[in-house]
C-alpha cells in the first residue's frame, strides 16, 4: 500500500485496533516445544469472558465435536493446538469489536460470514496438492480478518459509515465502491493495513487487500486467489446458490490452487451444513 493511502486512512481512522495480547502470547507459547495443550488451555481459562467465547466457538457446529467441551483445557486437548489458536484468535478479535453491536451493523452475521470464509479457506488449503503459499492456519487468519476493515471503519467513521452501508444495500452496489466514493479508500485497504501493523505475514495483508480484486491480482497470486474464491464460495452458499458456489472456481483457478472440482464440491457441502446450523 502506498504511504499516501496509509496516511489517508490514519487521518480518518485514528483508532486502529491492536493485536490482542492473548493472541501474541498463545503464538509465542506454540513456538515453545515444552508447552503443551494443558498450559495453553490454562492460560485461556485465566480470562473467563474470553474462555466462555472460546468454548462457545469450540462447541459450535464449525468444529463438529461429538462431546461438548466444558473447559478450555479440554477444548485444547480435543481440538489440538493449531485449531485452538484459531479459536482463541477469533474469540479475542471478536471481543475487541463487541462494543459495536448496537451500531447499525449485524456483528453476528459479519462474524459468521468471516468464520465461514476462514473455514472454507482452511479446508481448501488442506485439500491442495501443491504449495499455496501459506499454512491452513494462516489461511484461517486471512478468512477471519478479510473484512475487519469494515469494523474499523464503523468504529472510526461512525454515522458516515452507516450511511455508506445503507447506500450500498439500498442501491445494490458493492460496498467497496460506495466506501471509495466517499472516503477514497475501502475496507480492503484498512484491513490490509491492520494486518501489516499486527506483524502478520505480508501474504496475509496482500490477500486482505485484494479479496475483491482486481482480477489480475486474483489470477496471479495463489494466496489472493484462494481467499477471494473462498469469500465468493461462502457468499454464494449463504445466498442459497450451491451450484453457483461450486462453479465459482474456473479450471485455471483449480489448476493454480492444485485442487479438484470434487474438492471444491466437498467444501461447498461443508460450508452449506455450517450455514444452516452455526452461530457465533
Ligand atoms: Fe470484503
Ligand atoms: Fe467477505
Amino acid at each position: 500500500m502506498s504511504t499516501f493511502r496509509a496516511k489517508q486512512i490514519i487521518s480518518k481512522c485514528p483508532n486502529l485496533p491492536t493485536l490482542p495480547a492473548i493472541v501474541q502470547k498463545v503464538s509465542q507459547m506454540l513456538q515453545d516445544p515444552n508447552v503443551g495443550t494443558l498450559e495453553i488451555g490454562q492460560l485461556v481459562a485465566q480470562d473467563p469472558p474470553l474462555a466462555a467465547r472460546v468454548l462457545k466457538i469450540a462447541n459450535s457446529p464449525y468444529y463438529g465435536l461429538r462431546e461438548r467441551c466444558v473447559s478450555t483445557e479440554q477444548a485444547s486437548a480435543v481440538l489440538g493446538l493449531k485449531v485452538l489458536r484459531n479459536v482463541v484468535t477469533a474469540a479475542a478479535v471478536m471481543r475487541q469489536f463487541s462494543h459495536l453491536s448496537d451500531r447499525g451493523i449485524d456483528l453476528d452475521a459479519m462474524w459468521k460470514h468471516s468464520i465461514l470464509v476462514a473455514q472454507a479457506a482452511t479446508q481448501l488449503a488442506r485439500r491442495s496438492r501443491g504449495g499455496v503459499g501459506l499454512t491452513p492456519e494462516e489461511f484461517y487468519t486471512c478468512g477471519l480478518l478479510h473484512d475487519i476493515g469494515k469494523l474499523v471503519l464503523l468504529e472510526n467513521v461512525g454515522d458516515e459509515y452507516i450511511t455508506i452501508l445503507e447506500r450500498a444495500q439500498r442501491d445494490g452496489l458493492p460496498l467497496q465502491t460506495c466506501e471509495r466514493d466517499v472516503l477514497l479508500f475501502d475496507h480492503t485497504d484498512v484491513g490490509s493495513m491492520i494486518a501489516v501493523q499486527w506483524g502478520l505475514p505480508a501474504a496475509i495483508a496482500t490477500a486482505i487487500q485484494f479479496h475483491h480484486g482486481p482480477r489480475e491480482a486474483v489470477e496471479l497470486d495463489p494466496v489472493v486467489s484462494l481467499v477471494a474464491h473462498a469469500n465468493l464460495l461462502v457468499k454464494r452458499v449463504q445466498a442459497g446458490n450451491l451450484s453457483a458456489a461450486a462453479s465459482s472456481f474456473d479450471p485455471a483457478t483449480t489448476r493454480m490452487l492444485a485442487v479438484t472440482p470434487e474438492d471444491v464440491t466437498q467444501v461447498v457441502t461443508l460450508v452449506a451444513e455450517q450455514v444452516a446450523t452455526a452461530s457465533v
